[in-house]
This record gives structure tokens, sequence and C-alpha cells, in this order.
């Protein structure tokens, strides 16, 4: 009788199984530390109290991540998905709990692929916006893809929670022009559109990142955009009328045709009004002086240029190029706390001047980012997509403080958004308060696992739940149970599995 050889079977040889070693990182591995920290934006999470994962696996296949997802569940390791890195709260790259989990980084996984004649295109979830819209450029100057501002963002984590930029107002959010998708379940099965079914494919398409699945590829519809568009960047301070402008523009942008999104910074004592329209300066002119003459927009504030440049000219500056939205480096790092709320009625103009006198000119002070809606972004009816946010919002508001330093939390800043956020709540949505999942806040709450059970606590989840998703939290967390009832895929803001 000779004994059988015991084959290891820990967590690190089930990967090893069917994951070549180069694209598994150890925290014992000379590269841990770099794959790590490649796309960590919030600076706060990465410190040494930051609770970092055992192993980061870097898939360039299908299977690779099939594989991770089947010893994960298999070994009992949880998992976080990370295409850019850009979640505001980190959540999926570290733990807020000390439990052991590994990271999945799909930044191998980018390509591009645009079919012009189709006016569609697949992209991996690793991509960065960039990527995708110099692609499409390449291929289709005349077609373009309505997603967020800043080129470094990832895909997977973008669509996954709604995603919206400069063309909101004409094409909606990019969850909206999804049209089909690939994913690993939480069995490591592998599927599109069809394979998954309606509720899969709906909660995927704006119900967060993590919950349902890896998202391996999006299949996104091409929209058309003139050859000129024209951007204009206005700024005014207090003494050249930022109140009363302000307070016009609250009701006027939201009603504005659909080919113009002006969209407002407010920070210190000015307000910068920043418009990207689609058409000529010439067109736009007319236009501006029948319905905001007050800004005084003229010919000389006009900057035309393709679509694609407006990417680079609106987060880079005048100066960049469009190859610079390539640059997966080119977003600042820094210490950073953001909030958002919805406004459905115009703040009057008072606490406009209360904001101003006394919020924005306060130590730590950061920035109020409003982006106006209505026109497409508002049409979908609220249970069309996860993403909730339509009729009636007349602007989105981020709060956002950053600060450099040495790491030492800065409590300016920090208490700034807090109580910032507090004096606006009788301004902004009520019942709920809303909040947009990609600017994602833990402040909001929290899961939590019922004690003796092993799943995410629903009730707990509704709480902040209700406020990214509105209704739709109740399909997300009946579809969750459906498709993970083990709640494999899990964070601190997961959808819970609803079991009936
Ligand atoms: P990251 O990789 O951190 O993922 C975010 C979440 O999605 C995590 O929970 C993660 O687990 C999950 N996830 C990631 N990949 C997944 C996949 N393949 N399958 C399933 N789940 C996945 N938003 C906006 O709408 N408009 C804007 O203009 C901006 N601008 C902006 C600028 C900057 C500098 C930052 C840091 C952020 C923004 N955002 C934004 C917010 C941004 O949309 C949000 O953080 C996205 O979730 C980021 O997606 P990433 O893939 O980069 O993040």
């Amino acid at each position: 009788y000779i004994p059988a050889k015991p084959t290891k079977d820990d967590f690190l040889s089930c990967l090893n199984r069917d994951i070549p070693a180069r694209l598994l990182h150890a925290r014992s591995s000379p590269s841990y530390g770099s794959v790590l920290a490649s796309t960590i934006r919030n600076l706060k999470f990465l410190s040494s109290k930051t609770v970092n994962p055992l192993y980061i696996v870097t898939p360039t296949d299908v299977p690779h991540i099939q594989a991770a997802v089947v010893c994960g569940r298999r070994h009992g390791v949880r998992i976080r998905v990370r295409s850019g890195g850009h979640d505001y709260e980190g959540l999926s790259y570290r733990s807020e709990s000390p439990e052991p989990f590994f990271i999945v980084d799909m930044s191998k996984m980018r390509s591009v692929r645009v079919d012009g004649k189709a006016r569609t295109a697949w992209v991996e979830s690793g991509a960065q916006l960039g990527e995708l819209y110099y692609a499409i450029s390449k291929v289709s100057p005349g077609l373009a893809f309505p997603a967020g501002v800043c080129p470094t963002i990832g895909v997977g984590g973008h669509f996954s929670g709604g995603g919206f930029g400069m063309l909101l107002r004409k094409f909606g959010v990019a969850a909206d022009n999804v049209i089909d998708a690939t994913l690993v379940d939480a069995n490591g099965k592998l599927h599109d559109k069809k394979s998954m079914g309606e509720d899969h494919f709906w909660a995927i398409r704006g119900g967060g990142g993590e919950s349902f699945g890896i998202v391996v590829a999006w299949q996104v519809k091409l929209l058309p955009v003139p050859p000129t568009v024209t951007v204009f960047q206005i700024p005014k301070t207090l003494n050249e009328g930022a109140v009363d402008l302000v307070t016009k523009w609250q009701e006027l942008a939201p009603a504005l045709p659909e080919d113009l999104m002006i969209r407002v910074m407010a920070q210190g004592q000015r307000a910068m009004f920043e418009a990207l329209f689609l058409g000529t300066c010439s067109a736009l002119l007319p236009l501006m002086s029948s319905r905001f003459p007050e800004l005084g927009m003229n010919r000389s504030h006009c900057n035309e240029m393709s679509w694609v440049q407006s990417i680079a000219f609106i987060h880079l500056g005048k100066n960049a190029g469009v190859k610079d939205i390539l640059n997966r480096t080119s977003s600042i790092r820094a210490f950073g706390k953001y909030k958002s709320d919805y406004v459905f009625r115009p703040i009057p103009k008072g606490v406009w001047q209360n904001i101003y006198g006394s919020w924005l000119s306060k130590p730590g002070a950061g920035v109020m980012i409003m982006d106006p809606y209505g026109a497409t972004i508002s049409a979908p009816d609220e249970s069309a997509t996860p993403f909730p946010h339509r009729k009636g919002v007349l602007y989105n508001i981020q709060y956002v403080t950053f600060w450099f330093g040495d790491g030492i939390p800065s409590l300016a800043p920090t208490s700034w958004i807090r109580d910032m956020y507090a004096f606006m709540e009788p301004h902004v949505s009520k019942n709920p308060r809303q909040a947009y999942v990609n600017y994602r806040d833990l402040d909001l709450g929290v899961n939590q696992v019922a004690a003796g059970g092993n799943v995410s606590c629903y009730k707990t989840g509704k709480a902040w739940g209700e406020r990214y998703f509105k209704d739709n939290f109740d399909r997300l967390a009946r579809t969750k149970a459906k498709v993970d009832p083990t709640d494999y895929f899990r964070n601190e803001q997961s959808i819970p599995p609803l079991i009936a």
C-alpha cells in the first residue's frame, strides 16, 4: 500500500492551479506594494492602518477570474474587485473589518473594440474612461460615449454605479447606454445579458459595484456628436454677482436645450461656470444671450474643438493634448472625503449668501460641484435602471474636500464637509435624502451581519440603500438573493440579499 501523496489544498495552491504565478501577488512578493498602490486615489487608504488584501490577482483572461471566484468561495476568502480604484471610500481594495480577503484587479483587462458601423463598442472593465473615449474618436470621430469627466476613472466601477459627465443632459448616464455585458457570477460561471437574465442585467447597470459578480466587459451604444463642440469656463467672484448668477442657474440650467450643459463649481469666493455645447460658438452665442445674458458670455470665452479634445481640455486644462487622456496617473492623488445631494427646489438667494459668506470661506472649506439634470437624464422612469435620480431633479451636488499632507488625518476638511452637509439638509431632497452611489459615502451607513447569520442584513442595508437607489433597493436586494444568496460578493455597502 502506497499512501496517496497529500495534495496541498489551501487557497494559494488553488489559485496557483489556474492562474500563472506572474499574475499573483502575495504580501511577500516584491511587486505587491506597487500593484496595490497603482490605482489608489485616496491617500487616506495608503496607510499602515488600512486592512489590505492577502493577495492581488491581476487576470488577463476570463478563466483567471473564474478560478479566483471558485477558489475564494471554496476557501472562504472574500473578494474585492477593482477596476480603476477611484472608489471614494476605497472599497475596491480595502476592508473596514480585519477579515482575510483578496483583490481581483482588472487593470490588465482593458481592451476596447469599436464597431463604427454598428455604433457600438465592447470595453473591458479595466479600461479607463480616457482609453474608451480615445478609441472611439480614432475609429469614429463623429461618435461619443456619455460617462465621467475624469479620464482615469475605471469603466468597471463607474458603469456599475451609473456614471455621468458633460453629456448627461444629451445622453443620460453611462449605464443607460449599456446594451450587453459579460460577467462572472458567484459560482464562477460566465454570463452574457441573455444568460444572466433580466433582473441581473438590470442590477449591474447602476446598482453599484461588487454586489452582483465581476463584470468582465460591457457593450455600449455610441452616440453622435458634431465635429465641433464649444467649451467655456467663466469664473465670477462675489463682487461680480456670483450669488445672483448661481441662484438663477439653478432653474435655468436644467431647462436649457439638451445640447448645452453648464455646471458650476462653487469654491472660496467665486463660482466657475463651465459649459459644453454640442455645436459651434456662433450657434451658442444667441442662445446664451437670450437665456443667460447676466453671465456676460461672449465670443472671447469660446473654445471650439472636437468632442474628444473637450475631455482633455475640461479635466486637464487647455494645454492638454488628446493623448493625455490615456495617461493612467494624471489625476491628483490626495486625502479626500466626498458627499452628495440632490436638489429639487431652487435654494433661496439668502441661503447662497450664507453658503458663500460662512461655509465656503471657513478653514478647510472644499468645493461644491453642481451638475444640472433635466433633458435625457431625467426622462426615464425611476425604475428603468437602479439609478433613480430622474424626474424633478434640478441638480446634483458633490461636496469635495481634499488635502495633502503627511498622512495625519486633517480635522478641518473632514469636519467642514460633515457640518456643511448637516447645514444643507433643509434645502435638498428628503425622505430619503438622496445620494449618488458613485460618490460613495460610508457615513450613510454600512452593512451588518446579524448574530448567528452569514449574510448582510437587509434592514440595515435599506437605511443607506434607499438613499442611493430609492424604491429600486428592494428589487436589487431580491436580485441579490437570486444570484448570490450566500452573499459572497460583499463589502461595506454591497446590496444585501432579501431572502423571502
Ligand atoms: P473602483 O475600482 O474603486 O470600483 C468602485 C466599486 O465598483 C467598488 O465597489 C468595486 O468593487 C466595484 N467594481 C469595480 N470593478 C468592478 C467590476 N469589474 N465588476 C463589478 N464590480 C466592480 N463619477 C461620475 O459619475 N462622474 C465623474 O465625473 C466622476 N469623477 C470622478 C473623479 C475622480 C478623481 C474620482 C476619484 C471619482 C470620480 N467619480 C465620478 C466617481 C467614480 O465614478 C466612482 O468612484 C467609480 O465607482 C469609480 O470606478 P473605478 O472602477 O475607478 O473604481
